[in-house]
């Protein structure tokens, strides 16, 4: 059976994820490299190569940076690696901004060289109308509203949306424009409770949040963040596990072993061979 027969047997498509509106939870996280698609995609519905690879993986202070090598290269990984999830990949700042033409020209690239399933846009108020111009074409779109992180720059800061009831509009019509434009599923970031619930109330396809409460179609968080990685998260993130500490405490243990001339000791040792010149592993 070639590949791309048992992959469409066994991945999830932009259809299944659409029909989970309302339904059983959408499991969604981040991913950036083989080994931890590996791990994470028989558990996950979406594995989302993130533009958060810049900052989670490549020290960026921000995803503005991000390049479409960048996104490239880490959703070929992912897909080299998973058989289940519906792969998603961030376009890049500066990639789908100045016109319908370079945004499907940049979107296409994407799937065709990564062989992923769909993109991801922040869909600020000029957005919708590319959204429908990569939908109309073929592209699988999803969106991403409330706070975007690519528009740090502009805001100053990352700020979450919607603490206010005076602010709920310009969020509300942002989803709504991603919805009729044909996205097939939104991302919802850092928003307030009540907010999250209009905005799932009031689109037909799937919301997936992350920091968005539990008013929400699906959750997504940032794989790192939840497996402990790094000092601080947001107050959204559950921390799963305490990687952060394992690690260090596993390097600790490995520099005092080779200072104490413990490692290698001889099960991890290669030994000659009686006669002969040995070849083998
Ligand atoms: O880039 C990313 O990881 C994201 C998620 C936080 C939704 O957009």
């Amino acid at each position: 059976m070639s590949s791309h027969t048992q992959d469409a047997e066994t991945r999830l498509t932009v259809r299944d994820i659409r029909r989970r509106k309302g339904a059983e939870p959408l499991v969604c996280l981040t991913a950036y490299t083989a080994p931890m698609a590996e791990i994470l995609d028989p558990h996950c519905d979406v594995l989302l190569v993130g533009d958060s690879v810049g900052m989670v993986l490549h020290g960026l202070p921000n995803t503005v940076g991000v390049t479409m090598e960048m996104m490239i290269l880490h959703g070929q990984a992912v897909m080299r690696a998973s058989r289940r999830a519906l792969v998603v990949v961030d376009m890049p700042f500066g990639s789908y901004e100045a016109g319908h033409e370079t945004a499907y020209a940049n979107a296409a690239r994407i799937l065709k060289e990564t062989g992923a399933h769909a993109v991801k846009v922040e869909s600020g108020p000029t957005v919708g109308e590319t959204i429908a111009y990569l939908t109309r074409r073929g592209i699988p779109v999803m969106g991403h509203v409330g706070l975007r992180p690519q528009a740090v720059l502009a805001e100053g800061a990352f700020r979450a949306k919607g603490k206010r009831p005076g602010d709920y509009a310009c969020v509300i019509a942002e989803a709504r424009a991603a919805e009729a434009a044909g996205a097939f599923a939104i991302v919802v970031e850092g928003v307030a409770e009540p907010l999250a619930h209009q905005i799932t109330a009031e689109v037909k396809v799937p919301t997936i949040g992350i920091g968005a409460s539990a008013g929400c179609d699906g959750q997504i968080l940032v794989t790192e963040d939840m497996l402990g990685l790094f000092d601080w998260a947001p107050r959204f993130v559950r921390r799963y596990a305490e990687l952060r500490s394992e690690i260090s405490a596993a390097v600790a243990h490995y520099a005092r072993d080779i200072r104490a001339r413990d490692f290698p000791a001889a099960a991890e040792t290669y030994f000659a061979e009686a006669d002969g010149c040995g070849t083998g592993g």
